[in-house]
């Protein structure tokens, strides 16, 4: 069953990627129509090179596609002059990355701020810092804190924008099983509080089960969209 177009966010159309390395074409993305819905929490799934990174980054606007339209509540990216294209990632797309990000040189709380003061309606940033389980680490330099609890850092900074779409890409891949848990709770405690539209990127499929769909990539291509009507919690994962 397709969505109606007011549960659709993003509708990717066709949306194709290809590198052009001298003779060689790399097709990273082959054409893909699908539509992410409003409010869903979304993993992406596949080997290594299969296109992850590709799709996640065309979707946050952070790269172009090379053929095909991806439409953000109707609009088309690339139909949106510069300013706008910006704005659209500055205020509509929060993103988290596999090693944090995080400005060594500004506290937990300053990191957090710094993206706050970018937008005209942010949370409040202690907030949000104490929202991923931080609120005592505030004044701490990323140096001083654990993996996890950079990675959470990172969580507060995306959600602090109120974003409509948050991307997240290999959020566990640099962390152990327990502190990934432990942070994928988190963000699924985040988006099904706040209604945010969840998109995370993985290779590790024992963690298919939290998500509302699961889409499996290979080869650069979207090979099967599941639904799971019941998503488990993270701390219910088992190898
Ligand atoms: N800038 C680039 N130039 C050329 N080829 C690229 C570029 N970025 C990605 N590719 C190629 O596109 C394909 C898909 O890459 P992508 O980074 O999307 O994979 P991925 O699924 O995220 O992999 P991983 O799990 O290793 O992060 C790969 O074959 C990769 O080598
Ligand atoms: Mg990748």
């Amino acid at each position: 069953m397709s969505p109606s177009p007011d549960q659709v966010l993003l509708q990717l159309e066709g949306v194709a990627k290809s590198y052009v390395m001298g003779a060689v074409t790399v097709p990273a993305l082959k054409p893909s129509t699908f539509a992410v819905r409003s409010g869903e929490f979304l993993m992406v799934l596949g080997p290594s090179g299969s296109g992850k990174t590709t799709l996640l980054n065309l979707v946050g606007g952070i790269d172009t596609p090379t053929a095909g339209r991806l439409l953000f509540r109707g609009e088309d990216l690339a139909q949106m002059a510069d300013a706008e294209l910006t704005s659209y990632r500055r205020y509509r797309v929060g993103f988290v990355f596999q090693f944090f990000n995080l400005v060594p040189t500004l506290t937990a709380l300053e990191n957090v701020q710094l993206v706050a003061d970018l937008v005209d309606e942010p949370l409040d940033a202690l907030e949000t810092l104490d929202t991923v389980g931080l609120g005592d680490r505030a004044n701490h330099f990323p140096s001083e804190l654990s993996g996890g609890e950079q990675q959470r850092v990172a969580i507060a900074r995306a959600m602090v924008k109120r974003p409509a779409l948050l991307l997240a890409d290999e959020p566990t891949g640099n962390l152990d099983f327990e502190t990934g848990i432990r942070v994928l709770t988190v963000l699924t405690d985040l988006s099904r509080q706040s209604g945010t539209t969840t998109i995370v990127v993985t290779h590790n499929s024992v963690l298919a089960g939290i998500a509302d769909r699961v889409l499996r990539m290979r080869s650069g291509e979207i090979v099967e969209v599941e639904e799971q009507p019941h998503p488990i919690s993270p701390d219910e994962v088992r190898w």
